[in-house]
């Protein structure tokens, strides 16, 4: 039987050290402040939202709450945007998603300041994380590789997405060694798939990247050393589609009639083949949040290095 990957145990361990660099901050005088942007009331956005605000409570983040009715216009949403890039307070902005389709979503990402764009979403950020200008957090444990690319500190502003940074976290943790292995990512989104595969091929993994149009899916996701899924369809990986002995991601969220949640593994099958796997729910969604608040008080500590950048 697979050993399970527990994200709520890894998630309170970086809560609390986020806590503790927030105490520090507090000790000089600084709040550190993350704005949630939320339009209208779709159920999943609202609960994460809500999470979201709960657990900055618990590491003593400030949550700025901006709520917009579902009609606003896009002039609306950008006004809130830069008046939240310019406030001093504020140190990361969340935009929930989905935006109503009448919204450019693009374009209100893109208007995130990127030294606050704390979820990892806008072109600078995706430019720089493409350009392995930002993957050096994918590093931050190992101290000589921090000192390497310490001249980057200062010039770059822009953070890895929560999501796959928080898969990165989780298989960090779990010493799960990436080099020269074959990673299958299901899912090509801007927000999980692309940058999954981005963050696992720095870490020198040989990485497939598979979506909807994939022919024979089964190929790949049996030739895999270390298998991440983000499709959203619940039961799309069976027991047979695994290799024996991988490394299951399940990133995946569905949620049944009866309000139970599902991931887009056959857990029961895939758990025997498998060597290690994420539960879902308790698996990748608790890390998530604990790298938004990572990102959010990281972004902090830059504000105040810049502010006296002969410290570095
Ligand atoms: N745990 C967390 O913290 C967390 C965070 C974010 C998202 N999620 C969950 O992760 C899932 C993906 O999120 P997302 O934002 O990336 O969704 P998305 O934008 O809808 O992307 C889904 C991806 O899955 C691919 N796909 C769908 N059905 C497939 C199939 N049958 N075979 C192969 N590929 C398939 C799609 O391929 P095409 O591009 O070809 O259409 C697309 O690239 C969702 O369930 C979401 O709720 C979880």
């Amino acid at each position: 039987m697979a050993k399970i990957l527990d994200g709520k145990k890894l998630a309170r361990a970086i809560k609390t050290d986020v806590k503790k660099q927030v105490k520090t901050l507090n000790s000089i005088g600084v709040d550190v402040g993350l704005a949630l942007l939320l339009v209208g009331a779709n159920p999943a956005s609202v609960q994460y939202f809500q999470a979201t605000i709960r657990t900055c409570k618990k590491v003593r983040i400030t949550a700025y709450e901006f709520r917009l009715p579902l009609t606003v216009s896009v002039n609306e949403i950008l006004n809130a945007v830069h008046s939240i890039n310019e406030d001093e307070r504020i140190h990361g902005l969340l935009i929930l998603m989905p935006l109503p389709s009448h919204i450019n979503a693009r374009r209100v990402i893109n208007a995130v300041s990127p030294e606050k764009d704390v979820d990892g979403l806008g072109a600078i950020s995706v430019g720089r994380l493409a350009a392995d200008e930002s993957t050096f957090q994918l590093f931050a444990s190992s101290p000589e590789i921090v000192k390497q690319h310490s001249h980057f500190m200062h010039s770059i502003w822009s953070f890895l997405p929560c999501t796959p940074f928080g898969v990165m976290r989780l298989l960090e943790h779990h010493k799960v060694s990436l080099k020269g292995k074959h990673a299958a990512v299901i899912g090509k989104s801007l927000a999980v798939g692309k940058p999954l595969a981005t963050m696992l091929l720095a870490k020198e993994a040989t990485v497939s990247i598979c979506h909807r149009e994939t022919s024979n899916l089964s190929h790949y996701t049996q030739h895999a050393d270390i298998l991440c899924t983000a499709t959203g369809k619940a039961g799309l990986i069976r027991g047979s589609m695994v290799k024996k002995g991988s490394v299951i991601v399940d990133i995946g969220i569905s949620i049944a009639k009866n309000g139970s949640i599902t991931g887009d593994v056959d857990f029961e099958s895939v758990s025997k083949q498998a060597s290690m796997i994420t539960p879902v729910p308790g698996g990748v969604g608790p890390v998530t949040i604990a790298m938004l608040l990572e990102n959010t008080v990281r972004s902090a500590q830059r504000n105040e290095l810049f502010k006296s950048p002969l410290m570095i």
